[in-house]
């Protein structure tokens, strides 16, 4: 089959490889139609790249129909339509049970003390092999897949995998008060979404970020911009004056450890990029290596009290973070990667023909796979209007 397969820092190409095969009675293997670009794919493409491996297949982010299914699964049959979370997960452990599907105790990649195994993304979550590719083998396939309608196109389902879980549990884990303010730092695929879903619930919207098209995207869509282009030193001043002088109720950061604004962490990233793998990724994983400059405007903005939900993806264990201001202000955190199948239930009911969320309209580009190594590279510049990418692997794709 193709797949999209890391050849190193920035260097992404499509490659035939060996199709999947059923290793296991809990697999299943599905047939790509559908599987997007994310942005944590950019973060294996620059940063992480000290725990790949030359030949790992990347992508997190499928839909497809069952090809063939191991022998203990009976949830779902060949020719199912199903979505498949990012994450594996049993359903039958005591995680999975609490529905921190991240963190089930079956998958678990306890080797590098990381929680659920994750397709495509790196050793530290156990070197599965991703979905940009024709074909996925899906372990615990009985509880990593979502069945879907037949009927609607695939743009409507594409992004149950992850963007819209990702801004589901962003918004959840924010806490805003009815008829509160959030703030959306980052307006890529992640914060446009959870824009989409916090106005949804009726509060008022701020999202931020320096992407000219980004920030006319949200605004099309009626949520208030804030270019920090123009606010790179008074961004807390500029939402505190629209907020009361207090500031807002809780932040979202949509941006992560590749942050715009800090230059120091630039200089480390470009250090270790330049170790040996072995003494890199030691490295990364026991010093502060991310860009926390969304993270410290998070701190500095959010009101006394209020909540901060982290959906970008940090990788550092050593991360200098401002105590005295998020102790004095009260402020309350929370983060980690989405537990997919606990916000399905909440979705769906909104992935109808009315779309309220836009999701049949949400992708800006539908490619090849082929075309994945033009992509990434548009993709990470911000170029060409490149804002979510569904590459359609299957000839028979809808
Ligand atoms: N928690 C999860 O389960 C989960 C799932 C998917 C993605 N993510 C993470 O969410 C983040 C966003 O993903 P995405 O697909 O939207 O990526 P993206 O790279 O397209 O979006 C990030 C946006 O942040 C903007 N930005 C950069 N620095 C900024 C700053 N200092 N202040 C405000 N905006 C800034 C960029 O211009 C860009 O538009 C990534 O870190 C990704 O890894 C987390
Ligand atoms: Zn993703
Ligand atoms: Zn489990």
């Amino acid at each position: 089959m193709r797949a999209v397969v890391w050849h190193g820092k920035r260097d992404v190409r499509v490659d035939t490889v060996p199709d999947p095969v059923i290793q296991d009675p809990n697999d299943a293997i599905v047939r790509i139609t559908t599987t997007n670009l994310c942005g944590s794919d950019l973060h294996l493409y620059e940063v992480l790249g000290p725990f790949m491996n030359v030949g790992d297949i990347i992508g997190h982010e499928p839909m497809g129909i069952v090809e063939a299914v191991g022998a203990n699964i009976t949830t779902i049959k060949p020719g199912d339509r199903v979505s498949v979370p990012f994450q594996m997960s049993c359903g039958h452990c005591h995680m999975c049970h609490e529905g921190l599907t991240t963190q089930c105790e079956t998958t678990q990649v306890r080797s590098q003390n990381s929680g659920a195994a994750l397709f495509g993304y790196s050793s530290l979550y156990g070197s599965v092999p991703g979905a940009q590719a024709e074909y996925l083998r899906v372990p615990q396939a009985q509880h990593t897949t979502v069945r879907l309608p037949e009927g609607p196109p695939d743009d409507r389902y594409a992004y149950l995998s992850d963007v819209l879980p990702t801004a589901w549990q962003a918004v959840a884990y924010a806490g805003v008060p009815d008829g509160g303010t959030v703030v959306v730092l980052g307006l890529g695929p992640i914060g446009d979404m959870s824009c989409r879903i916090a106005a949804h619930k009726g509060y008022r919207v701020i999202g931020v970020d320096l992407v000219p098209d980004r920030l006319a995207r949200a605004a099309q869509r009626g949520i208030e911009t804030i270019d920090l282009s123009q606010h790179e030193s008074d961004l807390g001043d500029a939402i505190r004056e629209m907020t009361n002088g207090r500031g807002p109720d809780s932040v979202i950061d949509a941006v992560g450890m590749e942050a715009h604004g800090s230059p120091g962490a630039g200089v480390a990233h470009t250090a270790v990029a330049l170790l040996p793998d072995a003494v890199a990724s030691r490295l990364m994983k026991t010093s502060g290596i991310d860009k926390l400059a969304a993270v410290n405007s998070a701190i500095d903005i959010v009101r006394r009290g209020g909540t901060i939900s982290l959906s970008g993806v940090y990788g550092g264990s050593a991360d200098p973070l401002n105590m005295l201001v998020m102790f004095d202000k009260q402020i309350q955190l929370r983060m980690g990667q989405a537990n997919v199948l606990k916000w399905v239930p909440e979705i769906m009911p909104l992935l109808t023909d009315e779309d309220p969320l836009g999701v049949d309209s949400f992708a800006t580009h539908r490619l090849s796979l082929e075309e994945a190594p033009e992509a990434y590279k548009k993709f990470q510049k911000k170029q060409d209007g490149v804002f979510k990418v569904c590459f359609k692997p299957s000839a028979l794709a809808a």
